[in-house]
Order: C-alpha cells, then structure tokens, then sequence
C-alpha cells in the first residue's frame, strides 16, 4: 500500500488483534477469503436496484453474487425458497431492523415496536428512544424477571394484550439464555390488534446466528415473520445484514384494500427507502462467509463457542463473582461486577464497569461495559461487563483456555 499512515494503522491494528485476548461478544475473527472478497474489484460498482432489475449497465456477475448469497443464506438456515424471501443488501444489523419497521409499521406516529429494554438486554433498534426506531415509533418495553433475570413470559403476554404492539421482537443484545420462539409466537397470537390481524414477530438474532447455523442455538424460524441478522458476529462474516421473511405475509392497505407481501414492502423499505447502491463487495464477503458456516467444521465450532462460554461462567462464577443469571446458553457471560463485594471482603461497589473493562484492556483483555437488568448506576459507567467467547474460540482455544481467562480476569479486577 503507497499510503504509509494507513498502512501502518492497519498493521499497527493487526498487532493489536493478535495482542490480546478478544471477549467482545459481538465480534470475531474473519477468513482470508472474507477479507478477500471484501477488498475486491466488487468495491467499484454500483448495483441499485435488485438482481435482473438494476438501474445502471455492468451487472452480469453482481446479479450472480446476489443470487449465490440468497441461495447460501436461505439453505444455511434450512429454509426453503417457495416460503421464504432473504434480502442481503443491508448494510449493518440497525438498518436492517429500520427497515422492517419501515416496510411493516404505520407511519402516521401510532405504531408501537414491543422490544426489551436496552439496560435488560435489548438493542438500541428494538425501539429505544435514543435511536430513530424509537422516536418514529413507540416503544413497549419488557425486561426479564428480576430474581431470575430470566424472560417471564406470562409478564410479556400480559403487557402485549394491553398495549397491543404492532411488532414483537425477540432476540437480544446482552442476554445469555436461549429465548422460547413458541411461546413468542403464542404471545403475538394472544393479541388482535384493531384490524383483526396478530402483532408481526420478529426475531433479531444477530448475537446467536452462528449458534443457530450451528445447531447450538434454537432456530426462530418456524415461528417469526421475520428474521433479521447481522452478520459480522458469532456467524463470522463481514459487516453487513440480512432480513429473512415469509413469502405468504401480506398487508392489506387500508385504503385501496390492495394486499401486498410483507417481502416486497421490506424490499422497498432497504431500497429505495433507506439506501442506495448495495455494497457488493461486502455481498460477496456475505456469501463466502455463508458457505463457510454451512460445513462440518463451523459446526463443530459453534459447539466449541458455547462450552467455552460456559466453562468461563462456571470458573467467574467459582471465584465469587456474580454471573447474571447465573449463567449462559449461548457465547454470551454477562458479569456485575459492581455486586462482586457482596460476596468479597472489599463490600458491594469495590468495581464498576467501566473500571473492570479499563483495568482488563491494560492487562490484554477486552471486554465492554454493559448494563445489567435493573441497573441502578448509568449506561456510560454501568455496573457490569459483557464477555463473549466467539472470537476466541475462533482461535482456538478450549474450554481450559477459557477457565485460565476467567482466572486471569478475576486477578485483575481483584488488584483493584
Ligand atoms: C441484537 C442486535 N441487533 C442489531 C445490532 C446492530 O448492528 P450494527 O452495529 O451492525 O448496526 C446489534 C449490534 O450490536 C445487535 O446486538
């Protein structure tokens, strides 16, 4: 590269990487061939529009990268095309939720997104009222249940029937247990809403979609209207998005009566509602990051990601820190930290989150803060962390590599 202050960078952020233990829940460890296809001639062209409707010339292989990460997403989650559409050209994990709510939800200021609450678990998109999600459409929070800070879902189904959201999101940020698609669904089915139709459900299942790919994970599939995911997280892949959604869900609109797809009003809503020309190169890493989950061996990893996420639980846990909910389903550990005194010598508050995840970044260990349910401090100094073991497992390491990390943790956070 003739830019020697980036080149540097990049080099200077490669050492980093391979310097330090990596527990950030939310990213991983990409392939060459992902890299590759990322910084491909694919960079240079335009491509609006959809495969065989485009609106500039040149798209003879564009066309074939977009069909080929469809075809990739679509089998690697066993779905079949008659009853499923997949849009892969969002270009994150938050403009892919805009645009559901874009293409499903009223626009006239009464629509209402029923999401977990951002200190409980929940993404900003799920309808937090710092992100556009919440300040176009209305928030109906739900937190998990505060002894077991598991999701109680007799407690949802009885806010759902009263404030009758217009979509249910499942799926999560910061939440270490498996979720009960079924009875997600049962929720959305105990509402009608004013137009004799149920609330829509959507599963977000960026965080654990390498764990679904993988089996590991139970899959939202048989019971959403929509899926969405990022896919830059425990599915490994480059930066980027898909929204997954049943062929056979229509709206009616309210005043032509005419029906249209839930697929062709989300189609619309990423293009041209919300972006331009989709980034092709980064649909070309989508694909091969895809095939690459659909093998044996990303099996095998998935499986790896979860008993290391629980070996790192287990040995937190042993050393007297508090794991919150006391432990993990997937490759997500969520630690308070500031309740650690409680069962130490040093009394409650010795740590809070910010200070845990400074101390660990000195020592070679990065994690993020992160809000724990009921979080009584704020969300810029919280009172936990968020470790995650899918970049780590990435590289490599067991499950006793896992336990000597949590050790390692527990000596450093202990020295303050
Ligand atoms: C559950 C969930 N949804 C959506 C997003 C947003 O993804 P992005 O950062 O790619 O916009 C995240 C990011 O962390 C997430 O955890």
């Amino acid at each position: 590269m003739k830019d020697i202050q980036i080149s540097k960078l990049i080099k200077a952020e490669k050492e980093r990487q391979k310097k330090v233990i990596n527990l950030i829940a939310s990213e991983n460890v990409v392939s060459k061939d992902v890299l590759e296809a990322l910084g491909s001639e694919f960079t240079n062209k335009y491509a609006e529009g959809y495969p065989g409707k485009r609106y500039y010339g040149g798209q003879t292989y564009t066309d074939k990268i977009e069909i080929l990460a469809q075809e990739r997403a679509l089998k690697l989650f066993g779905l079949s095309k008659d009853k499923w559409h997949v849009n892969v050209q969002p270009l994150s994990g938050s403009p892919a939720n805009l645009a559901v709510y874009v293409g499903l939800l009223p626009s006239d200021g009464t629509g209402k997104i029923m999401g977990m609450s951002l200190s409980h678990g929940g993404h900003l998109t799920h309808g937090h009222k710092v992100s556009a999600t919440g300040k176009f459409w209305k928030q109906i929070p739900y937190g998990v249940d505060p002894k077991t800070e598991v999701i109680n879902y007799d407690e949802i189904k009885k806010l759902a029937i009263v404030e009758k959201p217009n979509i249910i999101v499942c799926g999560f940020t910061a939440y270490p247990r498996t979720v009960d698609f079924k009875k997600f669904k049962e929720i959305a089915y105990s509402v009608v809403l004013a137009d004799g139709t149920h609330p829509i459900l959507m599963c977000d299942m960026s965080h654990f979609a390498g764990l679904v790919a993988g089996k590991q994970y139970p899959s939202p599939f048989e019971y959403a209207d929509v899926v969405t995911t990022t896919v830059h997280k425990t599915l490994r892949g480059p930066r980027s998005a898909l929204i997954f959604v049943r062929k056979d869900k229509v709206v009616k609109d309210k005043k032509t009566g005419k029906e249209q797809s839930f697929a062709d009003l989300i189609d619309k809503a990423v293009f041209p509602g919300l972006q331009g020309g989709p980034h092709m190169n980064q649909i070309a890493a989508v694909a091969v990051a895809l095939k690459e989950a659909d093998t044996s061996a990303f099996k095998k990893y998935a499986v790896q990601v979860k008993k290391n996420a629980s070996a790192l639980a287990k040995e937190l846990a042993r050393l007297g820190w508090y794991v919150v909910s006391a432990g993990t389903d997937s490759h997500l550990v969520l630690v308070d930290v500031w309740m650690f005194g409680v069962k130490n010598e040093k009394g409650a508050g010795a740590i809070t989150g910010s200070e845990a995840s400074d101390l660990l970044e000195k020592a070679g260990i990065i994690v993020n803060k992160n809000t724990i349910p009921g979080e009584t401090r704020s969300a810029f100094d919280p009172s936990g962390i968020r470790l995650g073991s899918a970049a780590e497992t990435t590289r490599g390491k067991k499950e006793k590599d896992f336990v000597l990390i949590a050790q390692k943790i527990d000596k450093v956070l202990r020295s303050k």
